[in-house]
């Protein structure tokens, strides 16, 4: 199974992105983790792959940073990269140290900006990052719609702001009509970088470029689904921003939602940004809600206690945190779609941090044979198909079937019908932030989240929140290095179901 070499050539051409229009890059937060761990390392590779070519990065935060020392420190975490092309890459960048509630902070920043749009003459472009913690999104954004920097007049001034988007559905809605007050729907990027991976992408190519799946991807034919997001990591250095948002805020009500809308949405008409969200929403709004009488049984919550991975021992959440904390490091839901073609069907979620693996997957499990003409000649259930679409690491998917073993007797055996990225395309996988900022400064949404999907996925998680804040949930705990409570186990076994083995 292999492309001929004409069309590889063919592919590839086609699938080049197009190059952006010249823009200044303004990181709010550029000092902190996100944006040196991943933001800037991006922005790098699109410099190095000539899609920015006239472009500036402007790094604004709280700390004291001179344009030099925002430039050393780019150049640390460059330092794996050609050096020569860094040294280039660092004469665009520049820092503006402030508070984010104060004025002069925007005076100095559109003083900045103006002479660095007409020394890289940007055209006035703008793409705003929004890195720092969601508490000062508010600030930022008046301050920015006061001094006319998100006004768009043949040129472009577009934000993207990270997760969490509010924490809740209140405080979601007033920071939309905030960013609404300064900007059009156009102009705001929320991001889940999940949706910038190659194999979330990979989903709708799958489902939609395939004529094989269709016919059996509903109540029909599947079972249940599973996703699984597990990390290892814990909370390391981030335990006053996990503190205040907790799991479900942090990966389900964005990542584990996204993965499941691409999964189960209707094929749209086209891959217009639109139509895709069109889609999405209505899965949202088919999602069976949580109610205060069905979130015990319906979702568990669990936090980390101490507890070995990779040998080495690792602390309780409590210990890091230095206090009692009631603060959920692990999720685990079963929902139902209640619409024609998921009908019935189970989707089984969990996500937790310090488990035992990092792996995300999703697991689509088919029903069993209607009939077995094999059950004289063997007497063990028939392991059913799946399809298994991973995530990371290792991306691809598999597809689990039943062949014969060789040999006298009727004999079953389970095998894997393997696709692996790595094993067919020459290539690495492209980082989900560096395929996002390119969307950005090319004015595409189709991987961002509309406003209307945002708000759709906080009402279904706010009464969980508020049932957790109440207390009427219990909090259940799990050593690190495991797949989280029991009560995780529990919440599908007693469907006779099993997670899948990872
Ligand atoms: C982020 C969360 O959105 O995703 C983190 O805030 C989490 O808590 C991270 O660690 C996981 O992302 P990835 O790409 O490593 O799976």
């Amino acid at each position: 199974m292999k492309f001929t070499e004409n069309k590889i050539e063919n592919i590839i051409e086609l699938c080049e992105d197009p190059t952006p229009e010249p823009a200044g890059i303004i990181i709010f937060g550029a000092s902190g983790d996100l944006s040196f761990r991943k933001l800037i390392p991006s922005i790098f590779k699109l410099f190095k792959n000539r899609k920015l070519i006239n472009f500036y990065l402007l790094g604004v935060g709280r700390s004291t940073l001179s344009d030099e020392d925002f430039k050393n420190k780019i150049k640390e975490t460059l330092i794996s990269y050609d050096q020569k092309l860094v040294n280039i890459f660092i004469e665009h960048a520049y820092f503006v140290s402030g508070n984010y509630d104060d004025e002069k902070l925007y005076i100095d920043l559109n003083e900045k900006i103006n002479t660095l749009n007409e020394k890289y003459k940007t055209l006035n472009n703008k793409l705003f990052y929004f890195a720092t913690p969601p508490h000062v999104y508010l600030p930022i954004i008046k301050h920015l719609g006061r001094c006319h920097l998100s006004r768009e007049n043949g040129n472009f001034s577009r934000m993207i702001i990270e997760k969490p988007f509010g924490h809740d559905l209140d405080s979601a809605k007033k920071l939309d009509a905030e960013l609404h007050k300064y900007l059009n729907e156009k102009q705001i990027y929320r991001i889940d970088h999940y949706l910038g991976k190659e194999t979330v992408q990979n989903i709708m190519m799958m489902r939609f470029a395939n004529i094989v799946f269709e016919p059996i991807w509903n109540y029909k034919y599947i079972d249940h689904v599973q996703i699984t997001v597990s990390e290892q990591l814990g909370v390391e250095n981030r335990i006053g921003y996990f503190e205040n948002t907790g799991l479900l805020r942090d990966m389900f009500q964005n990542h584990i939602l996204q993965l499941l809308t691409l999964i189960t949405m209707e094929p749209p008409a086209s891959l217009n940004a639109d139509m895709i969200h069109d889609e999405k929403i209505k899965i949202l709004k088919s999602i069976r809600p949580f109610n205060i009488e069905t979130i015990n049984e319906r979702v568990i919550r669990g936090q980390y206690i101490k507890g070995i991975i990779n040998g080495k021992e690792k602390s309780s959440y409590i210990d890091e945190v230095g206090k009692p904390s009631n603060t959920e490091t692990f999720v685990a839901a079963k929902l139902f779609i209640d619409n024609w073609r998921w009908s019935g069907v189970p989707f089984y979620l969990r996500t937790g941090k310090r488990l035992k693996k990092k792996i995300s997957e999703v697991s689509i499990v088919f029903k069993d044979v209607p009939h077995s003409i094999f059950s004289d000649f063997y007497s063990v259930k028939i392991a059913p198909n799946s399809l298994i679409i991973r995530i990371q690491p290792d991306e691809g998917f598999s597809l689990v079937l039943q062949a014969k073993q060789p040999g006298s007797k009727i004999c079953l055996n389970t095998l894997n019908m393997e696709f692996k990225y790595k094993n067919f395309f020459d290539y690495e996988p492209q980082d989900a932030y560096e395929r996002l900022i390119l969307d950005a400064l090319l004015g595409d949404q189709t991987l961002y989240v509309r406003n209307d999907i945002m708000e759709e996925s906080w009402k279904l998680v706010t009464p969980i929140l508020n049932s957790w804040k109440n207390n009427h949930t219990d909090l259940y705990y799990y050593p690190s290095g495991g797949w989280g409570p029991k009560e995780a186990f529990e919440l599908i076994e007693k469907d006779g179901r099993k997670w899948r083995e990872l």
